[in-house]
């Protein structure tokens, strides 16, 4: 048992997608969460730059005492996640090989497609671990730059959202059956991307996929957080203006939340 908070982090909101997740499959653990949104979004920057910022929310963490870090980040994850879990003596998760490894799951025929950011996509990750698990896997891959701007200031059903997502995705309509979200900002605008693609496409969600292995990983270390402990307190941090992020986190986890502003 390891009653400590597992932490999360991300470029901003995004990262939350996951924490809903959790909080729905491991209601009993504690949250410690940290979203750089003052300097998202993450995708169009230099890799270098990504690797200093995430390095940055990890310590971060670590000063927190958390048990476990999950980088509910796609672009950090595609930039940072080996360097990171090799240095690091908790367990370090990554939002990508679980998302691949769910796709190929879900994808019994056609070809497997993954929105991301820029870099993510630059990175040709997924490509990459769906094919080391599967070569002869077909994989359509591009980037939605406004999708993560557009999710931070909280425009996920708007007719603008609608028009943007619509535009995005228009080539992959009808040639894709599976869908990878590669950007834990992208599930906010799950409905959306839905319609815009129609109900036959299976839409992958990469970091709810990786609380199934976060579960795992408590079970195997025996760091599960004990039942008889009652409230936990999550606090969330931000790096950007407390309130957008307390009326986005409260709608979408549909709870009260606890969050702070922090300078790094
Ligand atoms: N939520 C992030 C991801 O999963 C980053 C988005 C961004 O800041 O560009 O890639």
């Amino acid at each position: 048992m390891d009653n400590r908070p597992i932490g999360f982090l991300d470029s901003g909101v995004g990262g939350l997608t996951v924490v809903k997740e959790l909080r729905r499959q491991l209601p009993h653990e504690e949250v410690i969460y940290i979203g750089d949104s003052a300097r998202a979004p993450y995708g169009p920057r230099a890799a270098e730059e990504i690797r200093q910022y995430t390095w940055e929310l990890v310590r971060f963490l670590q000063e927190k005492n958390v048990k476990m870090i999950v980088i509910a980040c796609n672009t950090a994850t595609a930039v940072a996640w080996e360097e990171i879990k090799e240095a690091l003596d908790i367990p370090v998760l990554g939002v990508i090989l679980p998302g691949a490894s769910a796709a190929l799951k879900a994808n019994l025929k056609g070809t497997i497609g993954v929105i991301a950011t820029e870099m993510t996509v630059a990175s040709d990750i997924y490509r990459q671990k769906i094919q080391s698990l599967d070569p002869k896997a077909q994989v359509m891959s591009q980037p939605c730059p406004p999708f993560v701007p557009l999710v931070e200031a909280n425009e996920l059903q708007s007719s603008l959202a609608k028009k943007v997502v619509y535009d995005q995705l228009k080539d992959f309509q009808g040639k894709v059956s599976t869908l990878i979200l590669g950007c834990t900002h992208y599930p906010l605008l799950r409905p959306v991307i839905q319609n815009a693609l129609g109900p036959e496409v299976t839409l992958i969600d990469s970091g709810a996929e990786c609380v199934r292995d976060i579960s795992v990983l408590l079970n195997y270390f025996e760091i599960n957080r004990g039942r008889d402990l009652g409230e936990q307190q999550h606090t969330f941090y931000t790096t950007g203006d407390v309130e957008p992020f307390t009326q986005l986190a409260q709608t979408w986890l549909e709870e009260a939340v606890r969050v702070e502003h922090i300078d790094l």
